[in-house]
């Protein structure tokens, strides 16, 4: 800007946009209200000049109220404007001398609320001054009467969408009222606006701009539910400095429009809303020396306000890195233009939102247009136009506007909207202040703290041993925790097995801490066999190391529970080492996380009190949660990654889904799922009778639903989030779980937490984050194989439905329901696994074998006797199978459907159990079926001891599976039927492998 010379009293404002443009002069700044006007230093980019204007002096009062009818009297009609002015100021003089102040006229208070408006140098909108419908509110006393005055006022503004904008004005601050008054006040900002709930997190749900007024909204007495989108009740204080708060009602609530777009869904599935109109109810009318300190003024939206500056905004919504997500733009660097396309897009869908619900709204091209046009009108008739070019210069697109190409003044005229000082003033609390030298003392001792224990750190070790990753996400979970105090290490227990690395550890290590499942019968899990059996054979000598165990396992293996654990715990020990903590448990069955972290908390406040010189810090105990916006990962991915190194993660589809049962139910079911083989694994097998696939389930009951509703906040949906966790306030935040980043909000829900198991903690009002860091971990499920390996790349597996009885209700198993519900097509992801534990057939397929089943423990039999009719069709000789299998019903019984093909090729005896049903209900078969009972399986055998007997003494071998119960009672049954006969006995079967069990659970 070229200034002028001063004293000439008009500057040239230059529009760059066209070469050779003649300048337009104003002369209208002289009679600015700031010091030295436009010629000021610059402080173009300052947002608040000074920290809100309170009352005036007296001196400017006066000077106010002279200058004010001057202006007045010449702007509007008037016969005779001088005596009209003239006999006006000798009665406000007269009024002032008797009451100490002066009241305006209607005419008066609604050309100053609309001079004000056309004054206001950072309104872009205000070509439509005078179109300024005023409310003289000034008669309304109490907070309530004000509240109605609102409502009425901006129900006209509202006018059915076809904004009409409005101004109220309450009561004036009254010159002889005490300094500290804040006069009449509305607190709101804006009236209708969104409250912002700070978590204790830090993190902020809904607008970070109302934090401090939704907080002074609840402490008087507000109970709002949490949400992004919550309309701010109105907090008023009255003259008398009685303050209330006010619910709005439900058709102004309804004030808000849902933003959509047109042509992108991911946008329009954000939820996004905002409120129709910008009613700002914060600012004070100041005309003629008197302060309307309650001053309501309501217009229309530009576009950009809504999405650039209020979605988007880093100290806003924040929204511009999910939305670039949802797009699927490049968020990776700025010259992908990624943030402009976000944008644009915002842009356009927050203004075709409003058109669709019919709701006025300029689009900030239009705008400025118009704007430029006012401006070059008020140059023309007024002499000049205070203008701030900041506030007026769109923030998107700006320099395609005329305006961002023009030169502005921004100066202040009278009257003129002011900004007051904010509720934080007014109800500000106390501040105790820490003396300088006292603070300085603190950090010092804290710094020297710091400095002599980072110097003693002390190493701990994690060691883990783990099938299914459990063991290692803990081991990763304690890593988290002790880093900040102690050298840690993570290691897998076959470390242990190779001599550097144990003695490195044995000699290096504090403390070192097993986590170790339980597999099999009470075996180790199998990357820790090595371990286990160096261990037994009493190979190590763990002299002098200080260890402690976390054991995980089932309760469901009550016999075996842990004993993979129990065992390091003991036998470590017997190898000298020195046990420096109680074995700790974690069942799977209720909420093993939770008693992990207890269990890990607990060992790390001893650590830091043995360990850390001068005690240390100790966990509060109070995990804290939030989400972070990131990456996108493929659910396959995140799967395949928590497998470590142990499984390929498949993506399986189901090709067919047969009902076993024929009494309408779907107790069993086979299910046929196909798999793509990668082309280096032709040839290779994928797996072998007997063995498993580790099914990934997913949550499908409505539970979702339910708990959506109770949570107090919910992220966007469709943005990949991660999880951060942090283990008390003052420590960093860390990635939860680094596998199960990137996943949407519905995945979190559908895939990774169990909503079967939901913690025990009240969740109404729980923030979705901490939802997520404390509800379990959905496990995978095993299920055999009921198949052979085939051309198709298909797989069988043979599911039983679970329901059991919770607080009164049926709920069903979280797989079992899945893969019950699962249609042709869908996309399953699971793996094969390979444990050694698993049942095998005798390598001669001659030999005789007798399968004892209970339920879908049938399924590997399946996949044993396919594997003999394959033998069998290939000309080899295959041994008699005798099937002992029970269920409840007889129209539970899938032997017929399931074995008819085989039956054609093999020799195959069966006897049936039902536990629920009559034998005469049993009406023939195609399979030679031997015997028929009521009762269970074990029942079953006890009348075949020949059968059992035979096929002992012809080297034959014996499976059994299903319930864990119902296997325990077969092998006790075997072992009299054994003993009965004297043909061997169960320790010498099950030494040679003739005897094989499997339990489900
Ligand atoms: C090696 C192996 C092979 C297997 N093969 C097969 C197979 O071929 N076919 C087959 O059908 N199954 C098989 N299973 C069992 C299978 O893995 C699953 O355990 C079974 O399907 C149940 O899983 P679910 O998710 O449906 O039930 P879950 O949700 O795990 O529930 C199972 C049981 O846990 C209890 N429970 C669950 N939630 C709660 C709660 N909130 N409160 C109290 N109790 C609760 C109930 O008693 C319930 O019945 C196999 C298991 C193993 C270990
Ligand atoms: C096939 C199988 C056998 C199991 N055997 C036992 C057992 O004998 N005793 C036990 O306490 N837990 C047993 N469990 C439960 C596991 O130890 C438990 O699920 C643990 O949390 C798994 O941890 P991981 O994922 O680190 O391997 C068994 C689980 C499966 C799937």
């Amino acid at each position: 800007m070229r200034t002028g010379d001063t004293t000439k009293k008009n500057i040239e404002l230059y529009d760059y946009s066209k070469a050779g443009s003649i300048p337009s002069t104003d002369s209208l700044f002289g009679e600015s209200r700031d010091k030295d006007g436009p010629l000021a230093p610059c402080q173009a980019s300052k947002m608040l000049l000074h920290p809100g204007r309170g009352p005036l002096s007296e001196t400017e009062a006066i000077t106010q109220m002279k200058q004010f009818f001057n202006s007045y009297y010449a702007d509007t009609d008037n016969s005779n404007p001088e005596k009209a002015k003239e006999d006006r100021l000798e009665e406000v003089m007269a009024m002032i001398e008797a009451e100490g102040d002066y009241k305006h006229t209607y005419d008066e208070l609604s050309w100053s609320a609309k001079t004000a408006w056309r004054n206001a140098p950072r309104c872009v909108g205000r070509h439509i001054w005078r179109t300024l419908r005023v409310v003289d509110a000034r008669d309304c006393l109490s907070c309530r009467e004000i509240f109605d005055a609102i409502c009425k006022s901006l129900r006209l503004a509202f006018n059915d969408g076809l904004i009409q904008p409005h101004a109220a004005v309450f009561g004036q601050r009254h010159r002889n009222s005490k300094q500290k008054s804040p006069g009449i006040r509305v607190w709101n900002g804006v009236l209708l606006s969104f409250a912002g709930f700070m978590k204790e997190n830090g993190d902020i749900i809904g607008d970070p701009k109302n934090v401090s007024l939704t907080n002074l909204a609840m402490s008087f007495g507000w109970e709002p539910k949490v949400g992004n989108f919550v309309l701010l009740p109105i907090v008023i204080t009255d003259a008398n400095e009685k303050t209330e708060i006010f619910e709005l009602p439900a058709d102004i609530k309804a004030y808000t429009v849902n933003i959509s777009h047109p042509t992108e869904p991911g946008i329009t599935n954000l939820g996004l809303k905002w409120y129709a109109i910008p009613s700002v109810s914060s600012m004070m009318l100041e005309a003629g020396g008197v302060q309307y300190t309650c001053t309501q003024i309501a217009g229309y939206f530009q576009d950009t306000e809504i999405s650039v500056m209020n979605l988007l905004g880093e100290s806003r919504y924040n929204l511009m890195e999910p939305i670039g997500r949802k797009l699927k733009l490049d968020v990776s660097k700025n010259s992908t233009y990624w943030k402009c396309t976000v944008a644009t897009e915002l842009t356009r869908a927050v203004y075709h939102s409003f058109q669709l619900a019919g709701v006025t709204m300029d689009d900030h091209i239009s705008l400025s247009d118009k704007f430029n046009s006012f401006m070059k009108e008020e140059i023309r008739t007024r002499g000049g136009c205070p203008a701030d070019w900041l506030w007026i210069v769109p923030p998107l697109s700006s320099g395609l506007t005329p305006n961002f190409h023009h030169e502005m003044l921004r100066y202040t005229l009278s009257p003129s909207y002011e900004y007051q000082s904010g509720p934080e003033d007014y109800f500000k609390k106390p501040i105790t202040k820490v003396k300088f030298y006292a603070l300085t003392r603190t950090i010092m001792c804290f710094i020297n703290m710091m400095r002599k224990s980072i110097k003693k750190r002390k190493r701990i070790t994690f060691v883990y041993a783990t099938e299914g990753n459990t063991a290692f996400t803990y081991a990763k979970t304690a890593e988290s925790l002790f880093v900040k105090a102690f050298y840690v290490s993570v290691l897998p227990i076959t470390a242990l097995t190779e001599k550097d690395e144990l003695k490195k550890c044995i000699s290096d290590t504090d403390l070192c801490v097993f986590i170790a499942s339980t597999f099999g019968e009470g075996g180790p899990p199998s990357m820790a066999e090595e371990f286990n059996k160096k261990l037994r054979d009493k190979l190590y000598d763990f002299g002098g190391l200080k260890y402690t165990v976390f054991a995980l396992g089932s309760t469901h293996y009550a016999k075996t529970f842990a004993r993979f654990g129990k065992l390091i715990d003991s036998e470590v020990e017997a190898a000298g080492g020195i046990r420096y903590e109680k074995i700790g448990f974690g069942n799977d069955q209720s909420n093993q996380k939770a008693e992990f972290e207890t269990w890990i908390e607990g060992l790390y406040n001893r650590c830091c009190d043995e360990f850390l010189p001068g005690g240390g810090r100790s966990v509060e105990g109070k995990r804290l949660y939030r989400w972070r916006y990131c990456s996108a990962k493929s659910l396959s991915k995140s799967f395949q990654e928590a497998q470590g190194d142990a499984h390929k993660v498949y993506e399986f589809s189901l090709e067919k889904k047969t009902n076993l049962t024929t009494d309408g139910t779907d107790k069993y079911m086979l299910l046929t799922l196909s798999y793509k083989r990668e082309p280096e694994m032709n040839g290779t097998e994928l797996f072998l009778p007997g063995q498993h696939i580790g099914i990934f389930p997913k949550n499908i009951s409505s539970r979702k639903d339910q708990v959506l509703k109770e949570l107090s906040d919910v992220p966007f949906e469709g943005i990949p989030l991660s999880l951060e966790e942090k283990i008390a306030v003052h420590e960093p935040w860390r990635v939860w779980d680094n596998n199960r980043s990137g996943l949407t909000l519905t995945e979190w829900f559908d895939n990774i937490v169990d909503l079967n198991r939901l913690p025990n903690i009240q969740r109404k009002g729980l923030d979705s984050a901490t939802f997520f860091g404390k509800t379990p971990a959905i496990k995978r499920r095993l299920y055999s194989i009921a198949s052979c390996q085939n051309k198709n790349n298909t797989v069988d597996i043979l599911i039983a439905m679970h329901e059991f009885q919770l607080n009164g209700k049926t709920l069903t198993g979280l797989a079992s329901n899945f893969l019950r519900h699962a249609t042709p097509g869908e996309k399953i992801l699971g793996y094969f696994s390979k444990t050694n534990g698993q049942m095998v057939l005798p390598p001669d397929p001659s030999i005789p074998i007798i399968l004892v089943s209970s339920g879908s423990g049938f399924a590997p039999f399946m996949s044993f006797i396919k594997a003999r009719e394959q033998a069998s069709r290939s000309g080899k000789k295959a041994g008699r199978i005798y099937i002992f299998h029970g269920v409840r019903y007889v129209e539970w019984d899938f032997l017929e459907q399931l074995l008819k093909k085989a039956s054609r090729v093999l020799e195959m005896t069966t006897f049936r159990a039902y536990s629920r049903s009559y034998p005469h209900e049993f009406r023939g078969s195609c399979l030679e079926t031997r015997a028929v009972i009521i009762g269970y399986v074990q029942d079953l055998l006890g009348g075949q001891e020949d059968v059992v007997a035979g096929v002992c003494r012809e080297g034959g071998y014996i499976y059994a599976c299903g319930g864990g119960k119902v296997v325990a009672a077969v092998q006790g049954r075997l072992e009299k039927i054994l003993q009965d006969r004297g043909c061997s006995t169960m320790q010498k079967l099950i030494a040679s492998g003739r005897y094989q069990e499997e339990k489900f659970g």
